[in-house]
């Protein structure tokens, strides 16, 4: 493939209409163009001339009528196939046929369908995941790990650097409950002994089984009895300190618990860079805490150590951020801000960004705060807190299971596959390849669900709606790649061409201009590509692609039932829409990809 950097239509636009302001001796500013409102008149609008006439004290339209007539006689302006001054002043635009095809040609014989990062690439530490130890993942993790993961990709398309990293839960109270839960079963176990060496035996003490009902038996133990809790909290303490029987009982936690939550991120196609965790940063938190206390930061206030992050236009009031509890023991927010400690350190990033349920937002705000004033962070380091809501049932509230109960993951991925398996039933396809398809079908069908909506929004998961093969759904856009195969796959047999012989084929073939309306609408939102990209990259946006797919899959869809491909008697219009249908799809196979879905072959 070619890497040539090709300017973003909207950027030719721009330019074009620009430099016409500029030489009547408007500001550039005026050039301003967006998509049309009113795609039945134009596709791009220009609404500078209003803005201008403000200033110039001169009729709106004479201004667009002027700007008009020299973007029509100027060399950049060759683009447009139709330039129009209308009433009250806008400047409305079409473009020429054989420039979009000729765009979209280009497109499609470039690596990145010719996307090129114009800015200097960011080098990012991407926090997402956030899965606890000895907690099985829960729906409450999903969004975290689908977000994330379309976050990575899409940052990393965009040209920019992301280090992805898990940032396992494994340092508070919950280990201590997990230990005297074990102690309470096995006291004989070699790790309560105090002359316990260290050498801790190979096999593990427990199932991942076992350690999953463990935990919420201890936790719920512990808010009953007061002993129990104290025990916890000693052993909490003992662990952070150190002692080595409880230390390898951790390892041994943390060996079961990895290994199954690896097998599950795996199962969804979701992965990360680095599995750190709390309690890598133990290390950094005494001196990092003198160091506050030496610069006059961290004060006790109740017994603990606090760093106040109020400031003076603060609309709402701002907590100070704990830092040591007053029994010395660390906190969530220890951990935090010793964690951007250390990522400065390792990585020295651009941004830091956490993708974590919205009701967190506070404590991040207490954080970032921190990690400023005391200078953790350097002035120029961005924070950036991408808070998520809630996947909601159909009742409003967090979902659950019919039971009642919080919802595993695995079993929601289970459910989501066998309602798909059930809707193709009726498939003349081999038993083990309809499941594997229909898990690829289920798992799109999720994660389109949760990624078409605006990360910061709550949803309803709807799997009669999610799983549906038509409208804004996964299967859908699936779908429309499978036809689109289907198309290319008959066109090769005609040909006695091979699947890989297609690239090839298709370098000798130039597109022609649109003929049919759906033609020129495909190509119009297929050329749009750059410009989306942009946005998803620098809003952190994954629904942007959602909603990018789904019109250049109804565009699709209108062009291949407006035009009869295969039976096109012109040869060079039968090609050049094979060919367009070849970018297409390959288009949306991407974009999929930047929402961590695969296209299944036939469905
Ligand atoms: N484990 C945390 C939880 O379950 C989420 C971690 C998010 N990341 C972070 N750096 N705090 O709430």
């Amino acid at each position: 493939m070619r890497r040539v950097v090709m300017k973003k239509v909207s950027v030719l636009i721009k330019e074009a209409v620009e430099k016409a302001f500029v030489s009547l001796g408007y500001d550039k500013k005026y050039g301003m163009v967006g998509i049309s409102n009113r795609p039945d008149l134009c596709q791009y609008q220009c609404n500078g001339a209003m803005a201008a006439a403000k200033e110039f004290k001169k009729a709106p339209l004479f201004i667009a009528d002027e700007v008009a007539d020299k973007l029509q006689l100027s060399e950049e302006g060759k683009i447009f196939e139709k330039i129009e001054a209308v009433n009250p002043g806008f400047i409305n635009l079409t473009l020429k046929d054989e420039f979009l095809a000729d765009y979209v040609n280009e497109m499609g014989e470039t690596g990145n369908f010719g996307y090129e990062n114009g800015g200097e690439p960011k080098k990012i530490v991407l926090d997402y995941g956030g899965p606890n130890v000895a907690k099985p993942l829960h729906v409450g993790h999903l969004r975290p790990a689908i977000i994330g993961e379309s976050i990575k990709r899409i940052e990393r398309f965009a040209g920019n650097e992301v280090i992805g990293d898990v940032h396992l839960g494994d340092w508070g109270l919950p280990m201590g409950l997990i230990i005297t839960e074990v102690r309470h079963r096995h006291p004989e176990l070699p790790y309560f002994d105090e002359s316990f060496t260290g050498e801790y035996p190979k096999e593990a003490p427990f199932t991942i089984e076992e350690l999953e009902e463990i935990y919420p038996l201890a936790s719920i133990k512990s808010k009953e009895d007061e002993e129990y809790k104290n025990e916890a909290l000693q052993a909490t303490a003992l662990l952070q300190n150190g002692n080595r029987g409880y230390m390898a009982l951790w390892h041994h936690i943390l060996d079961v618990s990895v290994t199954d939550l690896k097998k599950n991120y795996h199962n969804i196609n979701v992965s990360f860079d680095l599995w750190k965790k709390e309690s890598d940063v133990q290390v950094y938190i005494p001196d990092m805490v003198e160091k506050m206390k030496a610069d006059g930061f961290a004060y006790i206030s109740e017994g603990a150590l606090v760093v106040d992050v109020t400031k003076e236009d603060d609309k709402k009031e701002i907590p100070p951020c704990i830092i040591l509890k007053s029994d010395g023991a660390a906190l969530y927010s220890t951990t935090d801000v010793a964690t951007i400690l250390e990522r400065v350190k390792l990585f020295n990033p651009t941004d830091i960004i956490y993708v974590v349920d919205k009701r967190q937002g506070m404590h991040f705000e207490q954080v970032f705060r921190t990690v400023k004033k005391t200078g953790i962070a350097p002035e120029e380091l961005n924070l950036i807190f991408l808070g998520f809501g809630t996947m909601n049932g159909k009742d409003g509230k967090p979902f659950k299971t019919r039971e009642g109960g919080v919802m595993r993951l695995e079993r929601l991925i289970s459910e989501i596959t066998e309602e798909v398996e059930a809707k193709m039933s009726d498939r003349d396809m081999d038993e083990e390849v309809k499941h594997k398809v229909a898990k690829q079908v289920g798992l799109a069908a999720l994660k389109y669900g949760d990624l078409s909506n605006q990360a910061s929004k709550d949803y309803v998961f709807d799997l009669e709606r999610f799983t549906s093969f038509e409208g804004n759904t996964g299967p859908y856009i699936q779908y429309t790649v499978v036809r689109i195969r289907s198309i290319l796959d008959k066109f090769i047999a005609e040909k006695s061409l091979n699947k890989a012989d297609l690239d090839n084929f298709f370098a000798d073939i130039k597109l022609v201009k649109a003929a049919t309306a759906s033609e020129r609408e495909l190509e119009l939102v297929l050329a749009k590509f750059s410009d989306m990209i942009d946005l998803a990259a620098t809003e952190f946006a994954p629904h942007k692609v959602c909603a990018y797919i789904y019109e250049v899959s109804n565009c699709f869809s209108a062009f291949y039932h407006e035009n009869h491909i295969l039976n096109e008697q012109d040869e060079a219009r039968k090609y050049s829409m094979l060919k367009l249908s070849y970018i297409t799809e390959k288009i949306i196979v991407k974009c999929l990809d930047l929402l961590g879905i695969e296209a299944p072959e036939r469905m």
